[in-house]
């Protein structure tokens, strides 16, 4: 069996939550719509989903808009929120380092005449609360800044960012917590966020269900219509096992947090300490603010996508951190901004721990990781490249960002 060290991209669906299920694909396989007693008992049980997704992030139900992922909540967010405020402005800011849903959603919205800001990042992937606060202006009626990074990590100060928006009257925050939900608490008063969107599948819940958190009273224009589902918020019949399987993985990942996270700290330590043995690597994203699972590197004069391939032929799965396109690799735009010059970030590998991985896994990925890196310099006569990072600062960040900003 290959070593999974990939759960930033998915994890196993959970027995429990596959258990609860079940019903809900079979003998209660009614329409939540539909009002006789199959309809009903669907209805319940989506109810019961909405409940409790709703407690584990301090949430009331009806502020619980189920979606088919990630991509979808973060896709209603964005849109649902500019084409909603459209009328009072067309200013909305975001970050150099959003994962794609957001990002491409955002270069969308400009060809409708919205202006995008994109802030910059330091060398840590990290935002300054001081330029969300420069970026407001009255015509601002957004702000969108990812709760963890899925490629490097980091966690960003968004309570800190939420009280330089709250000093802005009708702006909106949203936050992508897709990565975060897995390891951080979530509490939508504390983050003091209007806007949150989950991903079932990267908590051990059942991929193509998601949800968006949307605060009681926010106005988002739905982006599907057709239907009354989701008090009008998105139409179409409803996902209720998966919703109830979102809802079972998401409270056992709450009530485990406690001892699968030090467990998870423990075993990702032990990577890096393996990987800071190896020449020409260097740790990315923050040293601290960062999620306890995720482990990415930039491994000196080598390419992240041949890395994977070859670990994949050796028995691990992971991954480079950013897309891959047939045939071609894009640089990480994350990497980018936070400064790494393009030949650096080519060498990205990311490593993401989970629930099931085990100290013997830890070891096993070590040998097999410093291995493949020197066949890969062998075969390359590539000396390593010894340099420390360029110690990319602020300012490099900046400008990547500045220019796409325009
Ligand atoms: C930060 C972040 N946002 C959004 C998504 C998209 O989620 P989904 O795959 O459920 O559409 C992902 C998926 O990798 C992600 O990591």
């Amino acid at each position: 069996m290959p070593i999974y060290l990939d759960y930033a991209a998915t994890t196993p669906l959970r027995r429990e939550a596959l258990e609860a299920m079940l019903p809900y694909l079979t003998e209660r396989f009614g329409n939540a719509s539909s009002p006789h007693a199959f309809g009903r008992a669907a209805h319940a049980g989506l109810d019961e989903a909405r409940e409790r997704v709703a407690l584990a992030i301090g949430a009331q139900a009806r502020e619980i808009v189920f979606t088919s992922g990630g991509s979808e909540a973060n896709n209603l967010a964005v849109k649902g929120a500019a084409w909603a405020g459209k009328a009072r402005g067309h200013r909305i800011v975001t970050t150099a380092v959003e994962h794609h849903s957001v990002g491409h959603t955002m270069r969308y919205l400009e060809k409708f005449g919205f202006e995008i800001v994109e802030l910059p990042v330091d060398r840590y992937g990290r935002v300054d609360p001081k330029d969300v606060e420069a970026a407001m202006t009255p015509r601002t009626i957004l702000v969108s800044v990812m709760l963890a990074n899925n490629e490097v990590g980091t966690i960003q100060p968004i309570a800190e960012i939420a009280a330089c928006v709250r000093r802005h009257r009708g702006v909106l925050l949203h936050t992508d917590a897709v990565q975060a939900a897995a390891h951080l608490a979530i509490d939508v008063a504390a983050l003091d966020v209007d806007l949150l969107s989950l991903a079932a599948h990267k908590f051990e819940g059942p991929k193509g269900v998601g949800a968006l958190y949307v605060r009681h009273g926010t106005n988002i224009l739905a982006q599907q219509q057709g239907g009354a589902q989701e008090r009008y918020r998105r139409a179409g019949t409803e996902d209720v096992a998966g919703a109830m399987g979102m809802a079972v993985a998401l409270d056992l990942v709450v009530a485990e947090r406690p001892v699968v996270e030090p467990q998870v700290v423990a075993l990702r330590e032990g990577l890096a300490v393996r990987m800071r043995a190896v020449e020409g690597v260097q740790e990315t994203g923050h040293p601290v603010e960062r999620l306890a699972n995720n482990l990415s590197l930039v491994v000196g004069g080598l390419d992240g996508a041949s890395l994977v391939m070859a670990l994949d032929l050796a028995g691990l799965a992971c991954s480079i951190g950013s897309a891959c396109v047939t045939g071609s690799t894009e640089v990480s735009h994350v990497l980018t901004a936070m400064g790494y010059p393009e030949d650096e970030a080519k060498g990205a590998l990311r490593l993401t721990l989970g629930r099931m991985t085990t100290e013997d896994e830890i070891e096993e990925a070590g040998r097999l990781i410093a291995q493949a890196i020197e066949t890969q310099r062998e075969a390359a006569e590539m000396p390593a490249a010894v340099s420390r990072p360029s110690a990319p600062g602020p300012d490099a960040g900046r400008a990547a960002s500045e220019a796409t900003a325009g």
